[in-house]
This record gives structure tokens, C-alpha cells and sequence, in this order.
């Protein structure tokens, strides 16, 4: 080990070194790094001032567009008002309105809110109110979570414990103990080129009797799925999958939590994809569009009878041991109103549901283009699978992000060698055209 007082070699003020980018191949990004120096509505700027086009809602997060003036002046506003209380045994009138408001537009009787910072926070949050309710109610010994293959939940312990991304998982040691999961729900020969939710595939909800058969209910606290599999590679669900899962964890009083921290605020052209499908979960995470990616926020949404089954006991007594310093920071409170009155004004989840269609045929005609083996699309999102190099996976889909980011003027996202476009609601017509030109330019161009 490097002794810590040993001098380090001068640096530039600017050095790339210091900082180590998260989920990113280091060493490639600083021999070309892609940085971002402003943004405004569907565009990013370089530190040059290159506009490059926003195909990916940053990270799935900025659905109401880049900077807007609303957001940007609630923030404002907020930082000079009141920094912080804090967030256990006192709060702000903030933190109770944004709560209200979610609830509101949350489905059914998901009333109630918990706070956080980010999606993995949700998702480790959600797991322990699940296990905390068996618990609370006698049920001590139902403790085992369900996941389900090709699952992201974030990148704490037990969002990767349920998620089933194997490199996400392989490095970290045996992780959370009684876990079991689902099978994935995709199949190219049965699936390839569909929009939408596909025909084939409802059957595979039947696994969870597999399961319950496997280790009995009586040991089984909930299931946790993507409604739509977003960072595997955008995976839609197959028609009546949801529905078929509610019915069986009814069927055994396992609780279904919904993970809706990308299907969250407009991205499938509804509120949540809870409404989308249908199907009321028991608890639901969310975080990213919540302030449109302005402040880091998080949160789960739960129903009445699980809020309502905390909250026994003497009063003075904590009912859920469990919270965050920042837990409905104001600032995020603050944008999170913002948000949610900008995505009202200007309808921007019935307009994802109406640009569906066109974004769907703009999508689907890249089929035919050397190397594509599928495209998949669902609301304002799409998965393009390209063909993995034989000697090189993840090469192809690293080299059109990067190609699409310095030579087309287009922000894509590759997990591996699939590509996904996700742009903000506020996307038009002739932008959704222009996305799709110039990915199907990147395509032609790398071999
Ligand atoms: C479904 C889902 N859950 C959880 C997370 C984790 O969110 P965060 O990166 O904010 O922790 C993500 C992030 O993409 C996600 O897609």
C-alpha cells in the first residue's frame, strides 16, 4: 500500500484523475471524455459549446426537458428560504405537500409517501417496509424477497440482491441471504420487433407458484419488478404478466412492490405504469422524474393498510426505525412541486401517450440496419439489441454511444450492446426524426 504521506505527482487543477466516474469505463472516457458544460430544453452543450441532442432524458430522469425556468426558479428561491431542518422529529410544509401530491396522482389507495434521495435508497427502503409489515404483524417469518433475472433495483445490497444483472451482482460478495427470483420475461424468437407489450409471455407470472410451491408463502414477504424492464435493455411486459402476478401474490398475502423509478411520471404516457397496466401494487418506489432530474430525490409510495398497519402502539414511539438525513430535502421539495405543476401545465404525460405511435414507427425503422437484432419500444422508450462482436461484447454499443456523442451531436445510452432512447417528454415530432437519424447513421458507421 502507498504510504499516505508519500507526495503525490503534480497535477494540472483540471486533471481528469481524481475523479472516478460511476458505472463507466474510466480509463476510455479520459483518453475522450464526453463532458457537459450547460443544457436547455432538448439540448446539451459541451464546455465548447457543441449542442448535442438529448435522446436519454439525461438518465431516464429529465422528463419535463433541461433547465427549465420554473424548476431552476423554485430552486432559487428555496436555497434562500430554508436550507434545512431536520428531517427526523421535525419536518417543513413542503415535504407534506409534495407528499400529497404524489399521492394524488399515485393509483388506487398509495397514499402515503416515504422520502429519500435516489432510486437504490427507494428500492432498500421499500424491501424493509415490506419485511417491517410481515414482522409487525406476526408474520416474523416471512423474510425471503423475490426478484426477477434481468432486474435493476439500484446498487445497494438489496436492490442488488433482488436485481439480476449478473455483473452488478458477481463482484459483491453472497449479498442479501433468501433470495429467490423470476425468470425474465424475454424471448426473441417469440418477441423480436414488437411494439409495445408483447403477446407471448403473460404464462411466466405462473413461475411465482413455482416459487411459493418451492419455499411456501408463509416465508415469502414480496416480489419486486420493473413493470418495465428498463436497464437490461428496455423490456415492456408481456400482456397480462402484471395481472397474473398481483392475482397470485393475493392469492398468498405476498406484498407486490412496483419499481417505478424509470416507469415513474410520464415515461410509458401515464402518471405511473401502475395505471398504465392496470394493476395497483402494494408499494411502489420512484425517484428521477419526480424533480425532473433537477435535485437528487427518491421515494415509495404504499397503501393505506400497510401505512395503517405501523401505525399502533404508544404514540411517542417511533413506528418505522428507518430515514434518511436528507429525507424530503427542501431544495428537492421544492423542485418536486415545481415539476409536478409544470408536468400538469403542459400535459407531458398525455403527450408521451399521444407521441407513442410516432416514436414507435421511428424506432422500428432502424429494423433491417447491418447488425440490429431487435428493437423494442414502449411509450417514449426504446431498446435497440445490436449484435455483439464475437471477441469484443459491449464493443459495438460503447463505440455508437460514442460516435453518436461526438460525431452525430446525439446523446444515446448503450447498457452493452444495447441501445436505448428515452428522450424528455417535451420531445417533437421532427426531434423524435432527427434521434433516429442519426442513430441509424451510427449504426451504418460502426462495424
Ligand atoms: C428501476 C430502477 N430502480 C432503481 C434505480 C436506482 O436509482 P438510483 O441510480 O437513483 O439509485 C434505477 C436507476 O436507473 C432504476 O432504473
Amino acid at each position: 500500500m502507498p504510504s499516505a504521506t508519500a507526495r503525490k505527482p503534480q497535477t494540472l487543477p483540471n486533471d481528469l484523475e481524481s475523479y472516478w466516474i460511476p458505472f463507466t469505463p474510466n480509463r476510455a472516457f479520459k483518453k475522450a471524455p464526453r463532458l457537459i458544460a450547460r443544457a436547455k430544453d432538448m439540448h446539451y452543450y459541451t464546455p465548447e459549446g457543441r449542442p448535442v441532442l438529448d435522446g436519454t432524458a439525461g438518465l431516464w430522469c429529465v422528463n419535463a426537458g433541461h433547465n427549465r425556468a420554473p424548476i431552476v426558479e423554485a430552486i432559487q428561491a428555496q436555497a434562500a428560504e430554508l436550507d434545512y431542518p431536520p428531517a427526523f422529529q421535525y419536518s417543513h410544509p413542503k415535504a407534506f405537500e409534495l407528499a400529497s401530491r404524489i399521492a394524488d396522482l399515485a393509483p388506487g389507495d398509495l397514499d402515503h409517501v416515504f422520502f429519500c434521495n435516489s432510486g437504490s435508497e427507494a428500492v432498500d427502503t421499500a424491501l424493509k417496509i415490506a419485511l417491517a409489515y410481515h414482522n409487525g404483524r406476526g408474520e416474523a417469518g416471512r423474510t425471503r424477497l423475490i426478484g426477477r433475472e434481468r432486474g435493476y433495483h439500484g446498487v445497494g445490497f438489496g436492490g442488488i440482491s433482488v436485481g439480476g444483472i449478473v455483473n452488478n451482482r458477481k463482484h459483491f460478495g453472497s449479498l442479501l441471504a433468501g433470495v429467490d427470483h423470476l425468470p425474465h420475461t424475454y424471448n426473441r424468437e417469440k418477441q423480436a420487433f414488437t411494439k409495445g407489450e408483447p403477446e407471448w409471455g403473460g404464462h411466466l407470472a405462473d413461475e411465482l407458484e413455482r416459487i411459493v410451491a418451492l419455499h411456501d408463502a408463509s416465508t415469502i414477504a414480496a416480489v419486486i419488478v420493473e413493470p418495465m424492464a428498463g436497464s437490461t435493455g428496455v423490456l415492456p411486459p408481456p400482456k397480462g404478466y402484471l395481472q397474473r402476478l398481483r392475482a397470485i401474490c393475493d392469492k398468498y398475502g405476498i406484498l407486490l412492490i412496483f419499481d417505478e423509478v424509470i416507469t415513474g411520471f410520464g415515461r410509458l404516457g401515464h402518471a405511473f405504469a401502475a395505471e398504465r397496466y392496470g394493476v395497483i401494487p402494494d408499494l411502489m418506489t420512484f425517484a428521477k422524474g419526480i424533480t425532473s432530474g433537477s435535485v437528487p430525490m427518491g421515494g415509495v409510495v404504499v397503501r393505506n393498510g400497510i401505512y395503517g398497519a405501523f401505525m399502533h402502539g404508544p404514540e411517542h414511539v417511533t413506528e418505522l426505525f428507518h430515514g434518511y438525513t436528507y429525507s424530503a430535502h427542501p431544495l428537492a421539495c421544492a423542485a418536486g412541486l415545481a415539476t409536478l405543476d409544470l408536468y400538469r401545465e403542459e400535459n407531458l404525460f398525455e403527450r408521451a401517450k399521444k407521441m407513442e405511435p410516432k416514436f414507435a414507427d421511428a424506432a422500428m425503422s432502424l429494423k433491417g440496419l447491418p447488425n440490429v437484432l431487435d428493437i423494442r419500444t414502449v411509450g417514449l422508450t426504446c431498446g435497440i439489441d445490436i449484435a455483439s462482436k464475437p471477441d469484443a461484447v459491449g464493443k459495438r454499443g460503447y463505440d455508437m454511444m460514442e460516435k453518436a456523442f461526438h460525431e452525430e451531436g446525439v446523446m444515446v445510452r448503450n447498457m452493452g450492446d444495447t441501445l436505448a432512447l428515452t428522450p424528455p417528454l417535451i420531445v417533437s415530432e421532427a426531434e423524435i426524426g432527427e434521434i433516429f437519424d442519426k442513430v441509424a447513421k451510427v449504426i451504418k458507421a460502426v462495424n
